[in-house]
């Protein structure tokens, strides 16, 4: 367990960030504190990257395995090349096409870079968020700074301040609260350190998008109907991202099985595509149908279904088509077996 300490959280604009807060949030980071930060995806619990006693603290506010490397994020080119040992041709035309943004590039770790942000291995995860307080703030402290979704570990990303302070309340020095951010799940991940590059976990940046840079990469694997579950990354573990009640996923008509367990007597949750009469004790929410939409709003409306306390979620499963990759990957990961 994190010493107990006082959470302080600070409003700052998304779009035009104040400077003193941010000041304030890298003077913590350079001081070997911890800062929840928006990002474009989730909101990250930061560190900095070069130092092991930081990012030890990471993992207990966390509850984190040792096992499980952290992304470290980086405000230019420069920074990321010194974190690398190589910076393959691949590594240079992704982060011209895509950085900053949703993606993380897996390279050779350079020697520098402290074990316990890669968990002892010999590769580091690597990103350029785009979102402008997590540009500001890095590029304020003047370093790399390792990042993981700031929850507790196997729980829910947040996608709000308030869901960082609800799991983080008193393990960590700062929230800079930005309000929502707009992509809602967490980035693509691919290993370049293979060959072909290996996606690794799907996120905003697709398949078909990364092909069209650098040509094939290996992703068939982690295709939704897939039966079985690789785990290809120490982080992917099959039940992660997981809401506090069990969630179920329905392909096709959801509602009898919604009916079922309402006649059982559970408060059931239900993210649905469709609006109707519900009878009461069925709390629905009628989801986007355009996949960058339900992306943002998907972690928000399990957070809310957590707290209006229901027993069961049940979720009508999007299309099994490639611009729904991620979203069903986080819903199987967010369900139970
Ligand atoms: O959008 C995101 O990526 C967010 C924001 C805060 O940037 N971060 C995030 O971090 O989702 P985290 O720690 O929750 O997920 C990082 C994933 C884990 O699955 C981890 O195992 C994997 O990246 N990862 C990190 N370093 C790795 C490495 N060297 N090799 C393979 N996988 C790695
Ligand atoms: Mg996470």
């Amino acid at each position: 367990m994190a010493a107990e300490r006082v959470t302080e959280v600070v409003r700052v604009s998304a779009d035009a960030p104040e400077r003193a807060p941010l000041e304030r949030a890298a003077d913590i980071l350079r001081a070997g504190g911890l800062v929840a930060f928006p990002t474009e995806t989730v909101y990250g619990l930061g560190a900095n990257a070069w130092d092991g006693r930081a990012v030890a603290r990471i993992f207990a506010a966390k509850g984190r395995p040792a096992t499980n490397p952290l992304i470290v994020h980086v405000a230019s080119l420069e920074d990321a090349r010194n974190l690398a040992a190589d910076w393959p041709r691949p590594a240079a035309l992704l982060a011209e096409r895509f950085w900053p943004g949703p993606l993380t590039l897996v390279l050779p770790r350079a020697d520098r870079v402290p074990d316990i942000v890669t968990a002892g291995q010999n590769t580091v995860a690597i990103r350029m968020p785009a979102h402008a307080v997590a540009r500001a703030l890095i590029a304020l402290a003047d370093l790399p700074i390792a990042a993981p979704s700031a929850n507790r570990s196997s729980r829910l990303s947040p996608t709000h301040a308030a869901h960082v302070l609800r799991d983080l309340h008193g393990l960590i020095d700062m929230i800079l609260d930005a309000g929502a951010t707009t992509g809602g799940l967490e980035s693509t991940v691919l290993d370049l350190t293979v060959t072909p590059p290996r996606l690794l976990r799907p996120g905003l940046v697709t398949p078909a998008q990364l092909q069209a840079v650098i040509g094939p990469i290996a992703h068939d694997a982690l295709s939704v109907s897939s039966p079985t579950l690789p785990v290809p990354s120490p982080g992917m573990l099959a039940r992660h991202y997981a809401p506090r009640a069990p969630l179920e996923c329905v392909a096709d008509d959801a509602w009898p099985r919604v009916a079922e367990l309402h006649r059982a007597g559970l408060h059931v949750g239900w993210l649905t595509f469709r609006t109707e009469r519900l009878p009461a004790g069925v709390t629905a929410t009628v989801m986007p149908v355009s996949p960058f939409t339900y992306a943002a709003q998907l972690y928000a409306a399990l957070h809310a279904l957590d707290d209006a306390g229901v027993d069961r979620i049940v979720v009508e499963l999007p299309p099994d088509t490639e611009e729904w990759l991620a979203v069903r990957d986080r819903l199987r990961r967010a369900s139970t077996p």
